[in-house]
């Protein structure tokens, strides 16, 4: 199976390439940066699998770069069979420090729902017709259970919208494929990883293993 990776560098992304690579699949590992020291694993991996690992410069939220990478993807394999929407951001502290309402930084709620939402849908866009010509196409987008909606609580308000909405766009995906393209058999999933002891996740990581 071959499959493409956003957010791979770091994280759960790293995490699952060398998971795909370990069980045979080919990965191509699609990066914001492809230089400086965050790329040290991932290089190392593609010194383990040069012939299973591609790395990808791709920020998701730079359109053009999302196309110039679906170009080069589809001249030289011609499809992909699973897509994992990982890249993610949340620069908020748990509990934000004044009004939640009148305090909140509109500028970072732009910036969460440009990667986790936008980003999603630009990668989904210009990579959807390689995973129509795959026999067996999956899509994962790494949500979060911060998209819960719950009546009590008000953590990370500017990331929980951007998960929320990230749910939403992966349900009309879902209902769309379902509808309109059936014989593809196409699986969709959002997922929450669980809490995981990543730079993002390091706040709620008590006792996982650092990743
Ligand atoms: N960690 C948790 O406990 C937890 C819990 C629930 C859900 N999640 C979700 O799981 C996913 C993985 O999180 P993680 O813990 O692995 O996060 P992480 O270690 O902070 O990694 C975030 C990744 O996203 C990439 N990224 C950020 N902006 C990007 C952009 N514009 N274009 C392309 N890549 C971009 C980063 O690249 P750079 O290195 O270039 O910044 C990095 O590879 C996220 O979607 C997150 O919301 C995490």
């Amino acid at each position: 199976m071959l499959g493409l990776i956003t957010g791979a560098n770091r994280g759960l992304g790293l995490e699952l390439v060398r998971l795909g690579l370990a069980q045979g699949d080919s990965i191509l590992a699609a990066c914001r940066n492809t230089d400086g020291e965050q790329m040290t694993e991932l290089l190392t991996l593609k010194t383990d699998y040069p012939e299973f690992l591609e790395i990808l410069q791709m920020d998701v939220t730079k359109e053009e770069e999302v196309k110039e990478a679906a170009d080069k993807v589809r001249k030289k394999y011609g499809h992909i069979d699973f897509l994992i929407n990982k890249a993610g951001v949340l620069f908020e502290k748990m509990k934000m420090p004044g009004d939640c309402i009148r305090d909140l930084d509109i500028d970072m709620l732009r910036r969460n729902l440009e990667v986790n939402v936008v980003g999603t849908a630009l990668v989904c866009k210009y990579f959807i017709e390689q995973l129509y010509r795959s026999v067996c196409p999956c899509i994962m987008n790494i949500t979060s259970e911060a998209a819960h909606l719950s009546p009590k609580g008000y953590n990370y308000p500017a990331y929980s919208m951007s998960k929320y909405a990230a749910n939403m766009y992966t349900q009309k995906l879902r209902n769309f494929l379902e509808e309109e393209r059936k014989e593809l058999h196409m699986r969709i999933y959002m997922i929450h990883p669980g809490r995981m002891d990543t730079a993002m996740g390091k706040e709620n990581a008590g006792g996982c293993k650092e990743m």
